[in-house]
């Protein structure tokens, strides 16, 4: 239907008094309008069972082939890939961060998160790899560059991490597509994302964004049986050490990584060669870190631990995004790795028991960073704290909620 000039005087009526505000109101209306129409939704979560296949094998064989694209790091475009974080509305101190990793498959589920994500309203949005099946424009597309893309671009920064999905297709809609349409907002410039990893920080965090991606896949066929070691390619080192300058000692501020693959999982295989290189990185220092990932398709709150000669580390994985939640318990004797484990079931699809979908809010205020694990149906099923000592480098952590469901023992 025509906009009529009546509409046009109501949007002008509800225009917002700040960038932050209109951006809001922006996606509220594509929410809206999605909300009425939900006829753009592409998959049907049934499709992702590991079961399919047929489905999966077809998507990967179509893709796999052709050489890798190639690997983009910083100094690009004048870019350090290194930001100062920022509140999109000046008079709020508290910044917020969504962060959703697994979620890229296009389905009423993967919709539903993100809808729920624009009605917080995040500073900044930040996917942590896995479009489904294998990247390609089209999925790229579907879920973050289309008008009816549900995605939402925070107003201060939208960043995206590879995960093994992206580089079934050898990367090519990741650097092509996908990166060009993420940024991150340095006062009033906007800059485009330049490569698969970032470092967004302020006085007392740097959150970073690690690109696993691109060294998680091998040779077509073998990888999906036996994965590459998702190590940190030497330019990502060198910009670790050199431009982040993770391993200066006097820096002290709290450090909380994201990537794709985990570095601990009581489920499946776990990577600790990414850990490794940072725990060398920072000289050995004796100091814990925050640690997100996704990959596997669930929401596990780790005991803090250790992978190999790795870093001490907060672990959490959020791999719940978008795709079929799983819920089973863990091998007994990996149990006592885990702390928390949301187990409940949403739905029973074809005799599979699904889990809860859902994201992270993230709030950073001062030495405080707070952490909300919401569900699709917005219940927040577990909420924790972490304070940074800038004087020792040390977190203090606590739990501020958890629903009893939650418990393992
Ligand atoms: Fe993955």
């Amino acid at each position: 239907m025509p906009e009529t000039s009546q509409d046009r005087t109501k949007k002008y009526l509800d225009l917002g008094h700040s960038e932050a505000e209109n951006h809001a109101k922006t996606q509220l209306e594509l929410y809206e309008k999605h909300v009425k129409d939900t006829s753009s939704v592409t998959n049907v979560i049934s499709e992702f069972f590991k079961t399919n296949l047929v489905g999966f094998a077809w998507h990967y064989i179509k893709s796999r082939f052709g050489p890798r694209h190639p690997y983009q790091s910083y100094p690009r475009n004048g870019d350090s890939g290194v930001y100062r974080l920022q509140s999109s509305v000046p008079s709020r101190n508290e910044i917020s961060l969504a962060l959703l990793s697994d979620w890229a498959s296009d389905t009423e589920e993967s919709d539903k998160v993100a809808h729920l994500v624009a009605r917080y309203a995040p500073d900044y949005t930040v996917h942590m790899g896995d479009i489904y099946f294998v990247g390609s424009p089209q999925e790229v597309e579907a879920n973050f560059t289309a008008p009816y893309a549900s995605w939402y671009y925070g107003a201060s920064g939208s960043l995206a991490l590879s995960g093994n999905h992206e580089m079934y297709s050898n990367g090519n809609a990741f650097f092509k597509h996908l990166l060009p349409a993420m940024y991150i907002q340095e006062g009033e410039v906007r800059k485009t994302q330049q490569a698969g990893f970032f470092c967004l920080e302020n006085e007392h965090w740097r959150i970073i964004g690690l690109d696993t991606g691109y060294t998680s896949v091998g040779r077509p066929f073998v990888e999906i049986i036996s994965p590459p070691d998702c190590h940190l390619k030497k330019e990502q080192i060198e910009w670790l050490r050199d431009v982040v300058k993770i391993g200066d000692p006097d820096d002290k501020r709290g450090l909380l990584f994201l990537s794709h693959h985990p570095y601990i999982s009581a489920f499946r295989e776990d990577y600790a060669k990414p850990g490794e290189q940072i725990q060398e990185l920072l000289k050995g220092a004796e100091r814990p870190v925050i640690w997100l990932w996704g990959h596997d398709h669930r929401l596990v709150i780790y005991n803090q631990g250790k992978n190999g000669n790795g870093p001490l580390a907060y672990g959490r994985c959020l791999g719940h995004g978008g795709l079929p939640v799983e819920i089973k318990m863990p091998d007994p004797n990996d149990l006592e790795r885990i702390g928390f484990y949301d187990r409940r079931v949403r739905t029973v699809v074809k005799r599979h028991a699904l889990g809860y979908n859902g994201f992270v809010r993230l709030l950073l205020d001062e030495q405080n960073l707070r952490a909300e694990y919401r569900d699709l149906e917005d219940t927040c099923v577990f909420e924790e704290s972490w304070t940074i000592n800038r004087q020792n480098g040390q977190l203090e952590w606590k739990i501020l909620q958890s629903i009893p469901e939650l418990a393992v023992r």
